[in-house]
């Protein structure tokens, strides 16, 4: 009897736009409008109608989150005080959408890596948090681009998203209806983000990023065996975003104040208390089952929301304060990237890594979610 399909990654790919935002842009602009909103309803502000805002500063970004710039689709439109969000001039329904395009570009890079052929592909799951529209799925306009005969779907899971499709797709291929599935995390996060929140406006970046799930009889020599997968779910209000016609305020979509909930809006301090312990806690128990120890883990590939998470997460998991080899960073040029940001770290530091070692990759968010993928390189 032939063995069981057995999962594994191939390859990985990632597009970044050529665009970046320094914290320090941010912030110059970002006080430029409090300065704007401040004179033009100074009268208000002074009878107490309106309440006055407060500047934005480089130190408090850096020292809260780690995130040092962030790579975004459109600069200008987002640093305009007057107007604060991306202008992306909207397409004709026969041109690409721009989130299948930069899906796309992560995508040919993944194929390109594992020098694998858009033909030979047999499924696309788009599983990101910012989708562009309700259908037709992206995933099926990924599908289409890259000239892929098989089936595409869009999955939703916030910041965990990624995970959670690398365990859909390697369910696929233990059960036998695909040999190569494509996950595709395109993440436009700039046009679901408040630029006009103090409390969020420096959060997030745009990029796509790209994983080929494959049987590992036909996956190219070098792939990571999948050791173990585990998701979790926890319902939780402290991060959503209510964006679509169906949540209109007063018959029109209100982006335009602060604290919009059309937009990513969360409670970060209670974000962080509740999902580091039940992260970590998810982790630990999976090594155990895996009989993994902190010591056999050469690498965690972490979510890229915020350095202090990280910190704490990594501490729990290895026993010891994480060293930037063995928990690298990405948040300090790509800001949190949502979906995408533990496959951007797992993406731009595995190259040294040799047959044997393990890694994680996790990734934890709105939901709340969380999900684990151990890896080990052969
Ligand atoms: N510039 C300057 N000061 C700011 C500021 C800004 N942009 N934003 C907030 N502050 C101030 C607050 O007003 C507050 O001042 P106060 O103590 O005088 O009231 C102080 O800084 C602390 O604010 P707080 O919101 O409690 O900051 P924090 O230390 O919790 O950091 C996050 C905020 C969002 C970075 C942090 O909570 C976090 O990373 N949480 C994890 C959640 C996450 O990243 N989720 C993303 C989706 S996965």
């Amino acid at each position: 009897m032939p063995d069981a399909p057995q999962p594994v990654i191939s390859a990985t790919g990632l597009f970044t736009p050529a665009e970046a935002i320094s914290n320090e842009e941010l912030v110059a602009s970002f006080n430029e409008y409090v300065a704007l909103h401040n004179r033009k309803y100074a009268e208000a502000i002074a009878a107490g109608e309106v309440a006055e805002l407060t500047e934005s500063s480089v130190e408090f970004i850096e020292k809260a989150s780690g995130i040092g710039s962030r790579h975004v689709v459109d600069k200008a439109g987002i640093l305009d005080p007057e107007h604060m969000a991306p202008r992306l001039p909207e397409r004709a329904n026969d041109e690409l959408s721009i989130l299948a395009e930069i899906g796309v570009a992560a995508a040919k890079d993944a194929l390109a890596r594992a020098g694998r052929d858009a033909s030979d592909v047999d499924a696309v799951l788009c599983a990101a948090s910012n989708m562009q529209r309700a259908y037709p799925a992206m995933a099926i306009e990924i599908q289409d681009a890259l000239g892929i005969d098989g089936f595409a779907f869009d999955m939703n899971v916030a910041c965990s998203s990624a995970t959670f499709g690398i365990q859909t797709a390697a369910d696929y291929i233990r059960a036998g209806h695909a040999k190569s599935v494509l996950v595709v995390n395109p993440e436009i996060c700039s046009g679901h983000l408040n630029w006009r929140d103090r409390d969020s406006h420096f959060i997030f970046g745009d990029v796509a990023t790209a994983i080929l799930v494959e049987d590992k009889d036909i996956a190219p020599a070098g792939y990571w065996d999948i050791l173990g997968t585990r998701l979790k779910t926890v319902f939780s209000n402290n991060i959503r975003n209510n964006f679509g016609f169906l949540n209109r305020t007063h018959g029109a979509i209100d982006q335009s104040g602060p604290k919009s909930d059309k937009l990513f809006v969360q409670e970060g301090r209670k974000v962080f208390k509740e999902v580091v312990p039940m992260v970590a806690a998810m982790i630990v128990a999976e090594m155990e089952k895996l009989g993994l120890e902190g010591a056999d883990m050469r690498r965690l590939w972490l979510h890229q929301a915020n350095t202090n998470m990280n910190r704490l997460i990594a501490q729990r998991v290895l026993g010891h304060e994480a060293s930037e080899d063995e928990s690298p960073t990405v948040l300090d040029t790509y800001g949190n990237t949502s979906s995408a940001g533990s496959i951007i770290a797992f993406h731009l530091n595995h190259e040294d890594m040799v047959a044997g070692d393990n890694g994680l990759i996790c990734s934890f968010g709105a939901g709340y979610s969380a999900g684990t993928v151990f890896v080990r390189k052969t």
